[in-house]
């Protein structure tokens, strides 16, 4: 039996700010409307999207403990900027709040802050829903809600992912090995 939306749901707003649980709820939308247009799992997406954010309300700290703990690799860009590995902290655990959350939604849902250079439909779908949900207002959001609505996933993907990266590094912050290793696979490649 897949998780339900509402126990999911019912979980996050234990767990998050009602701010951010009003994110993840967004996130969960536009990832169901994304998969039904690319013929995903719609209920599926609604899911991953909203359980993407469980640890973001964790304190960097303890999400290094937890990494450590978990084996889980941690580089120096993730000691320097521990809320980077709230998405890999909770796809480690989330399966004992949900055991039967399916793989590609732990996927999502552990690539979901700096991907990963193997990535499935699914995974870009929320990575890409968390960027342009209807309450963000970024500089270029606009037309990344516009490249999500009418070009092919791979490529939104792309589009989505070489935003976040101009976004660090106008703001001069590290950039993950990750980061690298996911452009160098999607956006640099294939002559884009
Ligand atoms: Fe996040
Ligand atoms: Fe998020």
């Amino acid at each position: 039996m897949a998780t339900s939306y509402e126990a999911a749901q019912a979980a996050i707003i234990e767990r998050l700010s009602p701010e951010a649980a009003r994110h993840c709820e967004r996130v969960a939308t536009v990832s169901a409307r994304l998969a039904q247009r690319h013929g995903l799992d719609a209920e599926e997406a609604r899911v991953a999207g909203l359980l993407h954010d469980w640890d973001r309300e964790t304190p960097g700290a303890e999400l290094l403990r937890r990494a450590e703990r978990l084996g889980l690799p941690v580089t120096d860009t993730d000691r320097a900027v521990p809320y980077l590995l709230h998405g890999p902290v909770a796809a480690a655990e989330i399966r004992e709040v949900f055991p039967e959350l399916s793989d590609t939604a732990v996927e999502a849902i552990g690539a979901h802050t700096f991907g990963a250079p193997h990535m499935g439909a699914l995974a870009m779908v929320v990575y890409i829903a968390d960027v342009i949900e209807p309450g963000r207002t970024h500089d270029g959001v606009g037309l990344l809600r516009e490249r999500a609505e009418s070009a092919g996933l791979a490529e939104a993907f792309a589009d989505t992912y070489a935003a976040s990266v101009r976004h660090i590094v106008k703001r001069r912050k590290p950039i993950h090995p990750t980061t690298v290793d996911v452009w160098n696979t999607y956006v640099a490649g294939e002559g884009r």
